[in-house]
């Protein structure tokens, strides 16, 4: 008894058509990288790169400063009660993420610019703005300074998106447009 052996080597068939693939695949590797420094420099929902150092205590004392001037009422998202602050048209707002929650809720009116002052308390989360898919990284130590125009009314969740413990996954927050 013998085996068979094979016509040819199966392993290496001709590439044929497929070449015609691996080519466009490759086209397009080419195509989404140079879209990255296009969107960077032409896309309205990019960071300007506006940021500086903050010692963590000194961020909370100023979100506590920001809420005790703007606070308009509060609201229970999931285990936590927290404040609603609206901050004056054209204004500083402060929103900071912690274990597990954001925090204040932020009332924002449609048409008007706010400085959006980000940061973390304790370790690195992810501010993730639904259904907008705004993205950006919160991390302890920075003052990210987000400066956003509203552009649609409506209730916006801020989810995170960046591992973080135990209650990741209940770590949510608003944005309100009126
Ligand atoms: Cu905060 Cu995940």
């Amino acid at each position: 008894m013998s085996l068979a052996i094979p016509a040819r080597d199966w392993f290496k068939p001709p590439v044929g058509a497929e070449k015609l693939w691996i080519g466009l695949a490759l086209l397009w590797c080419f195509v989404m990288s140079l879209m990255m420094p296009y969107w960077h420099f032409r896309g309205k929902q990019n960071s300007r790169g506006e940021a500086y150092a903050v010692k963590p205590a000194a961020f909370l004392e100023r979100v506590e400063k920001f809420i005790a001037a703007t606070k308009v009422g509060e609201r229970k998202l999931g285990d936590f009660v927290i404040p609603i602050a609206e901050p004056a048209p054209g204004g500083d707002a402060y929103l900071l993420g912690r274990m597990w929650s954001w925090s204040p809720i932020l009332k924002l009116r449609q048409g008007e610019t706010y400085r959006i002052h980000l940061s973390a308390l304790d370790l690195q989360h992810g501010f993730s703005l639904q259904p907008l898919n705004m993205n950006f990284q919160v991390l302890p130590g920075y003052d990210h300074v987000l400066t956003i125009t509203p552009t649609s009314k409506g209730e916006f969740t801020i989810v995170c998106n960046e591992f973080c413990g135990i209650g990741h996954d209940k770590m949510f927050g608003k944005i309100i447009v009126e």
